[in-house]
């Protein structure tokens, strides 16, 4: 696994460091609020795992599971609800968890989706963000960090699956998936 990473982007103790900050932010803007912890599947579970510990407030958590359509390197603006909340988010602040945002496009629809059930308010926070590929205009609220446009792997984000176990955030070599029959 390890030699199709090309370099290391984040190693865990940067990774940790800086959701320690994000939680920080949260807890300090989120205190007395009715906080819900929306991860979306599956690649935001490493990061909203550790997320969590770092914020120091009653809050409870769910998850969405969306699925856009086309090839895995690429989103095509298509989503889908795969698994939906279990509950009503009425009067809730729901803060969404998202491992990137690429083009931007399923952020936008579940923005818009989620605003329309009441809540009293959304926002996101990304681990990782890459605004050079975006296709419609949507900012995190909170951002671990920017990165250049590379295809990043590890820490919940795969390829074709596999690399979600990785420890850390690293850059996958072209040729693994220049070589993968898609
Ligand atoms: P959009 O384009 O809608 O999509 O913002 C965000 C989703 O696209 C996937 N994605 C990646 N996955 N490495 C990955 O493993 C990447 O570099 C990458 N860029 C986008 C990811 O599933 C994310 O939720
Ligand atoms: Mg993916």
């Amino acid at each position: 696994m390890e030699e199709q990473i090309s370099r290391i982007l984040f190693s865990r103790e940067e990774l940790l460091k800086r959701i320690d900050e994000l939680g920080a932010e949260i807890t300090r803007d989120y205190k007395g609020k009715n906080l819900l912890i929306l991860a979306i599947l599956k690649g935001a579970v490493p990061f909203m795992a550790d997320l969590i510990q770092h914020i120091k407030m009653p809050l409870a958590y769910d998850f969405m599971a969306v699925s856009s359509y086309g090839a895995s390197t690429h989103s095509s603006g298509v989503v889908r609800i795969m698994k939906d909340l279990e509950r009503s988010v009425d009067g809730v602040d729901i803060l969404i968890v998202e491992d990137i945002i690429d083009t931007g496009l399923t952020l936008k629809y579940l923005k818009e989706n989620l605003s329309a059930r009441n809540p009293k308010s959304v926002k996101v926070v990304t681990l990782l963000d890459k605004p050079d590929r975006r296709k419609v205009e949507v900012k995190p609220d909170y951002n671990g960090f920017t990165i250049p446009d590379e295809f990043v792997v590890g820490y919940g984000l795969d390829f074709n699956e596999q690399f979600r176990n990785l420890p850390y955030i690293g850059i996958l070599k072209p040729e693994v998936y220049e070589n993968a029959n898609e």
